[in-house]
């Protein structure tokens, strides 16, 4: 399949090459970032977004940041190291891609420290591009995995944007949409455009209709009617971090989704690399909530305000699915049914 690279490293010109995300679907444009601090920026942006991008990115922005050191041992670099991870791991909480592709980094680093320090930069340079190579890998096995629930014809529905542009290549939830496409499977696909940033809108419908796949845009308050209308025969949405018991954080809205799809009787897939299980977190309450600014609701989108001047608001970015209400989390290394079992899943496995 031909995909857009969204996050890619231009190491001649020791910079980081990102798809603007928020300038889609009306301008594809490319950019070009060499400093720690305008990736930060462009994650906590949303310049680039989608939890397995964001690791790739910060993993990148690591060995940008290592390559221009001046250090001359390797207790220098680490602590430049130190500082570097550190500030990119503040840019966004609730992703655990982020913070898990800094940690292989920081454990990389690690087991260098008998290098010298050129080694151990184009170590980190390595390390980078692989978190980015498997990511590929990934994806495309999570997407062989969730094709294998799924019959030609059906309709799906997805929230936010899980697809090319959130990843390396094939994205989590949308892959098997991409392989449906190419096996005739002739998915009709319903695509939420998610309040309040339009990940849905802007990101997903236009990715799928750019692939040829039939897709529908719905405003979030739609998905009841084209459930109860039986035009949904499966929910797949991505995810940004598993806890331990299988409760699951996604974008905003995907908890009423789950609710709505077990009313229904219909299947909920949650799709997710194993790096975004995060055993550390024993129950969806442990897993923080990125909380955003007003703007985003009030004004960002709108020509004039869509609300009152200094009306109070509440935006959190995401919400927990209960595990109760998730039928299946579709990994790379296979389809975790018995969800409570997280932690059993990775140790057989
Ligand atoms: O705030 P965003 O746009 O980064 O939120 C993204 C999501 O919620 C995605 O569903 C998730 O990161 C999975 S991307 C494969």
């Amino acid at each position: 399949m031909e995909a857009i690279q969204s996050v890619r490293l231009d190491d001649e010109n020791s910079c980081l090459v990102l798809l603007d995300q928020t300038l889609l679907p009306n301008e594809k444009v490319f950019f070009r970032l060499s400093t720690v601090e305008e990736i930060w920026e462009a994650i906590y942006h949303l310049k680039v977004r989608g939890a397995p991008a964001i690791g790739i990115a910060a993993a990148y922005g690591v060995y940008l940041g290592v390559k221009k050191s001046e250090a001359a041992s390797f207790a220098e670099l680490s602590e430049e190291f130190a500082k570097v991870k550190q500030y990119l791991a503040s840019s966004r909480p609730t992703a655990v891609n982020l913070f898990w592709a800094l940690q292989r980094m920081e454990d990389r680093l690690k087991a260098e420290a008998d290098q010298t320090v050129d080694d151990i930069k184009q170590a980190m340079k390595e390390e980078a591009e692989a978190i980015r190579a498997e990511d590929e890998k990934v994806c495309l096995a999570i997407g062989e995995h969730a094709l294998s629930l799924l019959e030609p014809g059906w309709g799906l529905l997805t929230h936010c944007n899980a697809g090319t542009i959130a990843t390396a290549k094939y994205g989590t939830a949308l892959a098997p949409m991409y392989l449906g496409q190419e096996r005739g499977y002739d998915f009709r696909v319903y695509a939420d455009e998610t309040r309040p940033l339009l990940q849905g809108a802007r990101l997903t419908a236009w990715e799928l209709q750019e692939a040829g796949v039939d897709v529908t845009l719905i405003c979030d308050n739609m998905a009841s009617i084209v459930m109860q209308e039986g035009k949904v025969q499966a929910v797949l949405v991505g995810c940004d971090r598993v806890a331990a018991n299988g409760d699951t954080a996604n974008k905003i809205g995907t908890s009423g989704l789950a609710i709505l799809a077990k009313h229904y009787g219909i299947p909920f897939y949650v799709c997710a690399p194993t790096s975004t299980i995060d055993l550390n977190c024993a129950t969806g309450a442990d897993i923080p909530i990125e909380v955003r600014k007003s703007e985003e609701i009030t004004t960002q989108w709108y020509e004039q305000p869509m609300a009152p001047p200094n009306i109070k608001t509440y935006n959190p970015a995401f919400d927990i699915t209960d595990h109760s209400l998730v039928t299946a989390i579709i990994t790379e290394k296979g389809i975790i049914r018995e969800v409570t079992g997280t932690a059993r899943f990775l140790s057989n496995h």
